[in-house]
């Protein structure tokens, strides 16, 4: 396996993991415009402008025999760019977990929002099933829950958003 930047030749497939797992259907915010976004944010400008992203974000995928099998990005908003990177669209394809991918491609974008010299690393979540094993990689790696509040994507399923935090700057 291997983490290599999004590119116009792997876009189709990363587009099709995160859809899988996250469908649009139910997201503000959905991994089949903001994949393509990052490599082209001026035809994504509507996009951009309506979910408040700014457009330096940036993905990565896992590639294991030339197959997207992981994926995970790092994006800001404007209201809070000068102190905080958001994780965007970290899953990986569930024929290929349990396999250490996951915590690897954690721990390249922890890495990569080092270097930007944010103080924090933010992302959402919720209490979903589905969702349950990254909490406990998030807390692995000393992500805090900072606020919690009903997701408002299918309020049929009585599901609680999570917003988590790092501190990059408490990080060795
Ligand atoms: C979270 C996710 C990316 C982890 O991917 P992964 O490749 O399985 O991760 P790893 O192999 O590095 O495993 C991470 C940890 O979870 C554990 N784990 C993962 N899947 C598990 C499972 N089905 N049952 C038991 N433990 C599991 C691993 O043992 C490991 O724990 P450890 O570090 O204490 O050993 C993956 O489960 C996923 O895509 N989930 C759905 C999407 C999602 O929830 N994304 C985050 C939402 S914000």
């Amino acid at each position: 396996m291997e983490i290599v930047g999004l590119t116009k030749r792997n876009l189709e497939q990363a587009v099709n993991l995160v859809e899988k797992i996250f469908p649009s259907e139910y997201e503000e915010e959905a991994g089949k415009d903001e994949l393509p976004a990052s490599l082209n944010p001026d035809a994504y400008r509507d996009y951009l402008e309506r979910t408040g992203i700014t457009p330096g974000l940036k993905y990565w995928v896992a590639v294991e025999k030339g197959r997207v099998i992981g994926s995970v990005g790092l994006y800001c908003y404007k209201e809070d760019q000068g102190e905080a990177d958001w994780l965007g669209w970290f899953c990986v394809d569930e024929d290929f977990r349990c396999k250490g991918t996951g915590t690897k491609l954690l721990l390249f974008a922890i890495n990569e929002a080092k270097k930007h010299g944010k103080e924090y690393l933010r992302l959402y979540t919720t209490d979903d099933e589905d969702e349950l094993d990254s909490h406990r990689l998030y807390e692995k790696y000393g992500f805090k829950v900072i606020e919690t509040k009903p997701w408002t994507g299918r309020p049929e399923l009585n599901l609680t958003e999570f917003i988590y935090e790092l501190n990059l700057k408490a990080q060795t």
